[in-house]
């Protein structure tokens, strides 16, 4: 927990941030016992180390901690879950942590999914001196928590209609607008792809809509696939391929985090989120492979394989994205298996038509330690996925470029002259680190967001 405030908090618990290279100086100011104390339990600085230092009376003086860097997004991550309840300040020896690093990575350093087993632990509260720059941390490590929490929650807890709901409260809390069309409404008002995938669940499949803005602001454009459960449909998913598909609507999760803090920080921008939201099931009624469905932007697609179910649903949500005519188009998904294999977990794969535009982002998200990392939109791979029966096939007919074959499906639902990134993300961390337990993570969005404020300045005096 973090609490701001001006007076300093000389009853709360100091804890001095240091690294390889502050360690030696900041350590040769510190009192005797406290030096004697540090080389008794050989602490050396290293990252996500601490030593808690007792007083005379053996009561905690003073932490010291092992940190990455004064702005590293999660220096302080590893304290909240190892310290000691209690009240805690940054202190004086050692490195001067930036405050959003320091609200941001001890936010989520405490972060649990407490739905199920609710937490008896104690906070550890960090005081910190009242800033905007610890408002953006706190702000930017809610939505990444609100991002776990969805994808976290099992598809029993969290079908198309609740994905809708996070939605709608989204909308409220920032004085958006939000609609949804349901069911068989999606044919009637031109969703026939989303209907498709759908349509076997009992859950009704829909496309949320949510906009914000003034209409003279450029129009930004976010699609997040939001797949509540993907078994494979027909072409039914093994049990070890199954087991994590709760997290299949973590695109949409990711989206709906960007969208929220593009809001908090009033980007002046003209916002539209889209979320194409199914369920991917087996029954009668299921879409099968070798069916072809004409999609809202008219080319036909065939189906390969059910389980291709995330590029189904976008490209009806691209093409409509499409006809509002955005200066800028992002789509976040859980789309292939493929990506994974290529990348791992850790790197979300960017596609972009515009060389340069994809250059920066990913030497931005190097620089802010949350990454994305290129791939081709390969064009010679389309003739892969041309159909004998229909214009296009969900499946490559190779099995290579798994992921490539993906998004060179979805550039066919997105014209040309639109600024277009395709996110191809795992949304999980498979391995706990400092911050980041095992679960549902938000990636990409802290890069994106950077680059957003970029691309759309606040003008000087706007009110945040
Ligand atoms: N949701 C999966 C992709 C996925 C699987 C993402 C595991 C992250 C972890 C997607 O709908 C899917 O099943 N894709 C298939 C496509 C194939 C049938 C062409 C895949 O990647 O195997
Ligand atoms: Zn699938
Ligand atoms: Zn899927």
């Amino acid at each position: 927990m973090i609490v701001q405030s001006k007076k300093k908090f000389t009853a709360a618990t100091p804890i001095h941030a240091v690294d390889s290279g502050s360690f030696a100086d900041a350590v040769g100011s510190a009192s005797a016992l406290t030096q004697r104390w540090l080389a008794s339990v050989a602490f050396q600085a290293r990252p996500d180390t601490h030593a808690l230092v007792p007083d005379a009376a053996g009561k905690l003086d003073s932490v010291w901690a092992g940190v990455r860097g004064t702005a590293h997004p999660w220096s302080l991550a590893a304290l909240p879950k190892a310290l000691p309840p209690g009240t805690y300040r940054m202190g004086e020896q050692g490195l001067a942590i930036d405050p959003e690093a320091a609200a941001f990575s001890w936010s989520l350093g405490a972060y649990v999914f407490d739905r199920y087993k609710p937490s008896t632990a104690k906070p550890r509260t960090l005081v910190l001196a009242p800033s905007e720059a610890v408002d953006r941390g706190v702000r930017i490590a809610q939505a990444v928590a609100a991002t776990r929490n969805l994808i976290n929650t099992p598809a029993e807890h969290l079908g198309p209609a609740e994905l809708a709901d996070a939605v709608k409260g989204v909308a409220k809390q920032h004085d958006a607008k939000f609609r949804q069309i349901v069911g068989d409404a999606l044919l009637k008002s031109g969703f026939p792809a989303i209907h498709a995938v759908g349509r076997a669940a009992t859950r009704a499949p829909r496309l949320i809509e949510l906009t914000w803005g003034k209409a003279s602001h450029p129009l930004l454009t976010l699609v997040g696939k939001g797949v509540c459960f993907d078994s494979g449909g027909l072409d039914i998913k093994s049990a070890d391929g199954m087991r994590q598909m709760k997290k299949d609507m973590g695109g949409a999760a990711n989206a709906l985090a960007l969208a929220s803090l593009v809001m908090a920080h009033r980007l002046p921008v003209r916002l539209q989120l889209l979320i194409p939201a199914v369920e991917n099931a087996i029954a009668g009624n299921a879409y099968r492979p070798g069916d072809v469905f004409k999609t809202r932007q008219g080319l036909h697609i065939e189906i390969g394989n059910t389980d291709a179910e995330g590029r189904v649903i976008l490209c009806d949500a691209l093409a409509y994205g499409a006809e509002g005519q955005p200066d800028l188009m992002i789509d976040m998904a859980t789309l292939t298996g493929a990506a994974r294999v290529a990348l791992g977990s850790q790197l979300p794969a960017l596609f972009c038509r515009d060389m340069s535009l994809a250059r920066g982002l990913v030497d931005r998200g190097l620089r802010m330690h949350d990454p994305l990392w290129h791939l081709p939109l390969w064009r010679d791979y389309h003739a892969g996925i041309e159909s004998e029966v229909a214009d296009i096939v969900n499946t490559g007919r190779s099995a290579l470029a798994g992921a490539i074959n993906a998004a060179i499906f979805l550039e066919d639902f997105v014209p040309a002259d639109i600024d277009w990134l395709h996110i191809d993300l795992f949304a999980w961390n498979d391995a706990a680190r400092p911050g980041r337990p095992v679960g549902g993570d938000a990636q990409t969005v802290r890069t994106l967001l950077a680059f957003l404020e970029e691309r759309y300045p606040r003008r000087a005096g706007q009110a945040t």
